[in-house]
């Protein structure tokens, strides 16, 4: 049977856009013959981090597909949402530049049309640190996650790992709902000051963005301590608190990096996770020791 037409709302010699999830799912269909589809999804607002996802999801498949979706669901604060910076030509001129065989970046009507009403929870791995400080943020990402995923049916998707707690929730999402999709995680990629990039990072002033540079200098504080033998949740927490004197910090934590709960004994590597506000921009960042 001859495939159906595709709306595309923009065709440039490399990147094809489509909105719809119908369309999303035509169009994902027909890269599928080539090999491996490998989904990239994001926000928008790309930067470099993103760009590594792409070369990443090129090295692991024959065919990548970006999302951008500003999802309001993972937003508990609206007021956050309205600042979430977007740039949607900018984002489709980096995704032609990387080579992108298609992207989808459907509205929040073709996401959440009238009548819309489920919503996927991962209890657990997705309750402390961002799900309490964030109350609703995991629901909303699992949920959009799971609709991304099922609209394009990739055979892997990359995340970064500065989101360590979502990769966590959307690993467990895969394994409980038994989604045929291979998370790939992929490196934090760092400015070359030791910021870790993020979409919110164009918020900071100077001065925030000298005052944020704390943590990436907490987090290297906490991998000499550890490569000289502290191994204490306490002292190490210690530690990375100490650089962060300046900033509102919402969490410094040593933990388990497959449960992300407070480990036993002082054996086995950790995560140190951190989140923290700038002026008026909120950042997390990690490092796994061990
Ligand atoms: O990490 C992000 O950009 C978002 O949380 C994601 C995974 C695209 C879901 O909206």
């Amino acid at each position: 049977m001859a495939p159906g037409p595709i709306s595309i709302i923009r065709s440039t010699d490399v990147v094809r856009v489509v909105h719809s999830p119908a369309d999303a799912s035509l169009a994902a269909d027909r890269l599928r013959p080539n090999g491996p589809v490998v989904m990239v999804p994001t926000m928008g607002a790309l930067h470099d981090g993103h760009v590594s996802l792409i070369q990443r999801a090129h090295s692991l498949g024959a065919s990548v597909v970006v999302s951008i979706f500003v999802n309001p669901l993972q937003f508990g604060d609206k007021a956050d949402l309205a600042k979430y910076p977007s740039d949607i030509d900018r984002d489709l001129a980096a995704c032609r530049d990387a080579n992108v065989d298609l992207v989808w970046a459907p509205s929040v009507d073709h996401m959440y049309p009238s009548g819309f009403a489920t919503r996927v929870t991962v209890s657990g791995v997705s309750e402390p640190y961002e799900g309490r400080h964030r109350p609703g943020h995991f629901d909303g990402v699992a949920t959009v996650v799971t609709k991304l995923f099922s609209v394009i049916r990739p055979d892997v998707a990359v995340f970064g790992a500065k989101d360590f707690q979502q990769v966590a929730v959307i690993k467990r999402l895969a394994i409980d709902l038994g989604l045929p999709v291979t998370i790939d995680v992929a490196p934090t990629v760092r400015d070359h000051d030791g910021l870790a990039l993020s979409s919110r990072n164009v918020r900071l002033d100077p001065l925030a963005r000298t005052q944020a540079l704390a943590i990436p200098r907490s987090l290297r504080a906490a991998s000499s301590a550890w490569q000289s033998g502290v191994r204490g949740r306490g002292e190490l927490e210690a530690i990375v608190t100490a650089e962060l004197v300046d900033l509102d910090v919402d969490y410094v934590a040593v933990v388990d990096p497959s449960t992300l709960s407070e480990r036993t004994n002082d054996t086995g590597s950790v995560v140190v996770l951190i989140a923290a506000t700038v002026g008026d921009v909120r950042l997390i960042d990690n490092v796994v020791l061990g």
